[in-house]
């Protein structure tokens, strides 16, 4: 099976976990267009969705569904996402797509975050995938520096990306990342960061893992 295949195979397996009536939290990515599409086949079951980007509202629009603002909800019982990585206790880098900060906005909102994801994403410690941090442009260089500082990494601006918030973002290379909760927690507090791409505190529930076998699930 193909890697998109694999994608598609864990979008439609994620309709499973869709509360008829309710709204459904949706996150970002090649993944999650996989979900989007194949909620449109059940758009008639629930009430729309809770967004966390541009591009996905776009697709959710175009079939069909309605979108809300975060603003208007006070819970959604799934919030809907890929991951870059993932880790056996539920872990996970995000922010490949620049999204991290809607994201776990929308998360926080959720009382369960199902991660959909391929089998390349399961990884032992987090870290290999580039760290994704949206920071406020004046203090990159500051934040670069203390990921250096404090834990080693090398920092650089993804060139040419602008955040749906008209922020910049880093990508932090060269951490082992054994202690997510402390680090996530710790970096947040920096001046001038706005999220750090590790969801610790809004870890996954449940990881639909595509594998060439099928779907594997992982609860966490
Ligand atoms: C978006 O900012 C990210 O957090 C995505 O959820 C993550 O990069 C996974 O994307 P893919 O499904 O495209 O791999």
């Amino acid at each position: 099976m193909t890697q998109d295949e694999l994608k598609a195979l864990v979008g439609q397996a994620a309709l499973a976990y869709v509360v008829p009536g309710s709204i459904v939290g949706v996150g970002t990515g090649s993944t999650v267009n996989c979900f989007i599409d194949a909620l449109a086949t059940m758009k008639d079951q629930i009430r729309g969705a809770v967004s966390s980007s541009v591009k996905s509202t776009e697709r959710l629009l175009a079939h069909g569904i309605p979108v809300l603002e975060a603003s208007e909800v006070e819970s959604l019982p799934v919030y809907i996402d890929g991951a870059d990585e993932i880790d056996p206790q539920g872990n996970m880098i995000k922010g490949g797509g620049a999204a991290l900060t809607r994201e776990k906005i929308v998360a926080d909102l959720a009382e369960r975050f199902i991660c959909i994801a391929d089998a390349s994403k399961l990884v032992d410690v987090l870290g290999r995938f580039p760290l994704p941090v949206e920071v406020i442009p004046m203090a990159a260089a500051q934040v670069a520096r203390r990921f250096a500082k404090a834990y080693g990494g090398q920092a650089t601006v993804r060139e040419g990306v602008l955040t749906d918030n008209g922020n910049l973002i880093l990508d932090v290379r060269g951490l082992q990342i054994r202690e997510p909760l402390a680090m996530e927690a710790e970096a947040t507090l920096w001046p001038g960061v706005v999220t750090v791409g590790i969801f610790a505190r809004h870890k996954a529930a449940v990881c639909l893992l595509g594998t060439p076998e099928g779907v594997r699930t992982l609860q966490f």
